[in-house]
């Protein structure tokens, strides 16, 4: 297989096995290339329109520099008030407008379904970058990316979600990602922000074994990868509810004493209070790696929906 059978990227649950494959065999080859100090020249002549309608450092800088490092160019609004969405055009408008700039589009918007939206009004590659409290498939993939660099393998692994489960549309793709091999989940989360049940019958159904907690110490020393995450303030109503539920967990040495010493320590970044800076010197600790694999996989995405 060279291609994907979608030239759009809107959900962790579109990708076959095959393609999941395709996508993770190109990003290493373009990681060896950066680390020989290749200059390469894929995307050469072509342009990359980065449209984030929500605040983003990791995600919107990666692509744009996976673009570059491809020899490509980037067209970027980096803010919702910087553009004519101020001024009240539709999504549907805006896209008709950039597909005649950019031969392809990744867009962070926080309505759920918008990527999708953008990519029906458009025959240009769109590529999600986060749709709210949707789905961020992108960043699941460079997730399997460094699980499997730190683990060598994910078949047979215990991986914990933590935090707000409901709303952090990482651990949604994430989720749905990893169903595809055969791991087992423990989802770790107060009750008001509980993992959506449809995604936990999906995997279910796939005849995964999930395991839903509130007890993060309890769940801790059968893990071998603790993927934390930031509660989600900007999705909350109530700002006392946020402030109820914002220290839920908050992960430090002492809380991982009982931990495996393999343990890979994941968090998509930003981080607000969920991991004490001790914890960054453990050698488990991957956040950095983990945004730092975002390139060599989105290079590999940008060149694989041009293709
Ligand atoms: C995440 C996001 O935007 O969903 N950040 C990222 O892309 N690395 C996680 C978050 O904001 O909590």
């Amino acid at each position: 297989m060279t291609r994907l059978s979608s030239k759009d990227v809107l959900r962790a649950d579109q990708f076959s096995i095959e393609e999941i494959d395709l996508i993770l065999e190109t990003a290493a080859g373009y990681e060896r290339a950066l680390e020989a100090g290749e200059i390469l020249e894929d995307m050469r002549g072509k342009v990359l329109s980065t449209l984030f309608y929500e605040p983003s450092t990791r995600t919107r800088l990666s692509f744009e520099a996976a673009m570059l490092r491809l020899g490509g160019r980037v067209v970027s609004v980096a803010e919702a008030k910087s553009s004519s969405a101020s001024k009240g055009e539709s999504l549907h408008d805006t896209i008709k407008t950039v597909e005649g700039y950019a031969d392809v589009i990744v867009l962070r918007h926080p309505q759920v379904g918008s990527a999708a939206e953008a990519a029906a009004a458009t025959d240009t590659p769109v590529l999600n970058a986060g749709d709210g409290a949707g789905q961020h498939p992108t960043q699941s993939l460079l997730d399997l990316y460094t699980i499997l660099k730190e683990q060598g393998k994910v078949d047979g692994l215990t991986v914990a979600l933590a935090g707000d489960l409901k709303n952090g549309r990482t651990v949604h793709s994430l989720a749905d990602l990893l169903s595809n091999y055969d791991v087992r989940f423990v989802f770790v989360a107060p009750p008001a922000l509980k993992m959506p049940g449809e995604i936990v019958d999906r995997l279910r159904a796939k005849g995964i074994d999930v395991e839903e907690t509130d007890d993060l110490a309890a769940a801790l020393p059968s893990c071998d990868v603790l993927y934390m995450t930031r509660i989600q303030r900007e999705r909350f109503e109530d700002p006392a509810e946020y402030d109820r539920l914002k220290d839920a967990y908050v992960l430090t040495r002492a809380i991982l004493e009982p931990a495996k010493a393999s343990l890979t320590i994941m968090h998509p970044l930003p981080r607000v209070n969920e991991i004490a800076t001790d914890v960054d010197e453990l050698p488990g600790a991957a956040y950095f790696r983990q945004a730092a694999n975002g390139v060599p996989i989105r290079m590999a995405l940008l060149s694989l929906v041009t293709r």
